[in-house]
């Protein structure tokens, strides 16, 4: 296998499972949004203030492309990167994608007091995670390889049921 890509809105945990899975696996975490924050020298928060969006995105389309090129690495991608068509495809060309599919409750319960992801600031965050849900959850469901339910399951659960997947 070439890559194990891991995608799902914010706070599904994504970061958590790459971790967790790469130490039973010989897979290294490559963090999406890390990454893009080393080679711009600035946070995320301040990527998007300073150029926007859309310059973030661009980010992820050429980060995607450095990846599909890799192998043994386990990919934790940012919340957003569905949404851009063009990042679709180079999702799959980048190995096997796996959606870490989580309801509001559990999302909520992860990205409380969050102040690094600027799209989740909002007078109501739950309403905005509601709505930011309506769009991307039929891209992540399109997109996935294979779709793993995290909601009410402990991290372990999580990893041996990608593991069972990976190694079936
Ligand atoms: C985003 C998710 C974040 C980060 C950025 C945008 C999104 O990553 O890439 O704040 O659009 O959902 P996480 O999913 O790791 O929080």
């Amino acid at each position: 296998m070439s890559n194990i890509v891991l995608i799902g809105f914010m706070g599904s945990g994504k970061s958590t499972i790459a971790r967790e899975l790469a130490k039973k696996i010989d897979y290294k975490v490559l963090d999406m949004d890390e990454d893009i924050e080393v080679a711009e020298g600035r946070p995320i928060t301040e990527i998007f203030a300073e150029e926007g969006e859309d310059y973030f995105r661009d980010l992820e389309t050429s980060y995607l492309e450095k990846i599909a090129r890799m192998d043994h690495k386990i990919i934790s991608t940012g919340g957003g990167v569905v949404v851009k068509a063009e990042n679709r495809p180079l999702l799959h060309e980048a190995g096997i994608v796996i959606f870490l599919e989580a309801d509001v409750a559990h999302i909520m319960k992860n990205v409380k007091g969050d102040t690094k992801r600027p799209l989740l600031k909002d007078e109501n965050v739950e309403a905005k995670i509601v709505s930011m849900l309506e769009v991307r959850d039929p891209l992540y469901f399109a997109v996935a390889d294979v779709i793993i339910q995290t909601s009410g399951k402990s991290v372990k659960t999580i990893v041996k049921e990608i593991l069972a997947l990976i190694e079936s």
